[in-house]
């Protein structure tokens, strides 16, 4: 009998889980803290120069449109907002920390990246297509670039399991989520959320994370849980990357209820927007050195 991998397999190791760049954790720390505001937020990104480079890239780059260039971080954060410059720079830092390019058995990093920058493209579109707020948007992106990295735990730290459902996935089909279900028990949205709330992230990203592929029934969260259920096949759909799987069946049709949105606006989405925010977020893909 094979041995499955569990929750309790998982904390036993929590000790060797990777923990956020420091300069992610000051991020968060400091959008906990109620009476911080934008020049902290600023300060922060500057201490590092690396990182107030990237957040440059990107605040310049096709994806937020600003037609005049911004050249501080300060300045940034004034155009696009606190929230905005937060989520950008935890985002970036945390691609950072695990974009690699490497392939195993079959399954591509650069791959992987680019299905999570597709979630999260389309995911900031099902935001404003809900009427969420526009500094929430960004919380939405996050949701979509981060939902998935439960494999990327499973390849660095349980690389055995990872392999099994990996062999799983190739000789039975099917999709990651259940050939996990299969093989070992705890599956990456599980893994994900777990990480998420040890890092502290907030609430709506740690839920969307961990609810991603199990949207039925939930009361928190739901928009956050719904939109990246949903965008997660949406993509696969249209073959922004991998994600490990190109499996469509697992579609709960109840998030587009959940989502308020039309068939109408999901033609338009499919048909148009995603390839145009896929393309303006380019800039994402090639500061992580990936080929788009
Ligand atoms: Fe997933
Ligand atoms: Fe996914």
């Amino acid at each position: 009998m094979m041995e499955r991998f569990e929750v309790r397999d998982f904390l036993k190791n929590v000790e060797k889980l990777p923990t956020l760049p420091g300069i992610a954790m000051r991020i968060i720390e400091m959008a906990n803290n109620p009476k911080s505001a934008a020049d902290d937020l600023s300060r922060i990104i500057v201490s590092d120069q690396s990182l107030s480079a990237k957040v440059l890239r990107l605040v310049n780059s096709a994806y937020y449109g600003i037609r005049n260039r911004v050249s501080s971080v300060k300045q940034a954060t004034v155009i696009l907002g606190f929230n905005t410059i937060k989520s950008l720079a935890l985002s970036t830092a945390i691609m950072d920390k695990f974009a690699t390019t490497g392939v195993v058995e079959g399954f591509s990093r650069g791959e992987f990246w680019k299905h999570s920058l597709g979630v999260a493209i389309t995911n900031r579109i099902l935001a404003r297509k809900t009427g969420m707020r526009k500094d929430e948007e960004e919380t939405f992106f996050m949701a979509g670039l981060l939902h998935d990295i439960g494999k990327v735990i499973l390849d660095q730290y349980f690389h055995e399991e990872f392999v099994r459902v990996l062999q799983h996935l190739n000789t039975y089909g099917g999709s990651f989520h259940s050939a996990e279900k299969e093989v070992n028990g705890l599956t990456h949205a599980e893994i994900g959320g777990l990480l998420a709330s040890q890092w502290q992230l907030p609430e709506e990203l740690i839920a969307a994370i961990r609810f991603h592929h199990a949207p039925q029934n939930r009361t928190e969260h739901v928009k956050y849980i719904a939109a990246t259920h949903f965008a997660d096949i949406l993509v696969k759909t249209k073959g922004f990357g991998s994600g490990g799987d190109q499996d469509l069946s697992g579609l709960d049709e109840s998030v587009v209820g959940t989502l308020g949105i039309s068939e109408a606006d999901v033609a338009v989405i499919v048909g148009v927007e995603m390839d145009r925010e896929y393309q303006n977020a380019s800039e994402f893909l090639r500061l992580m050195e990936i080929e788009s």
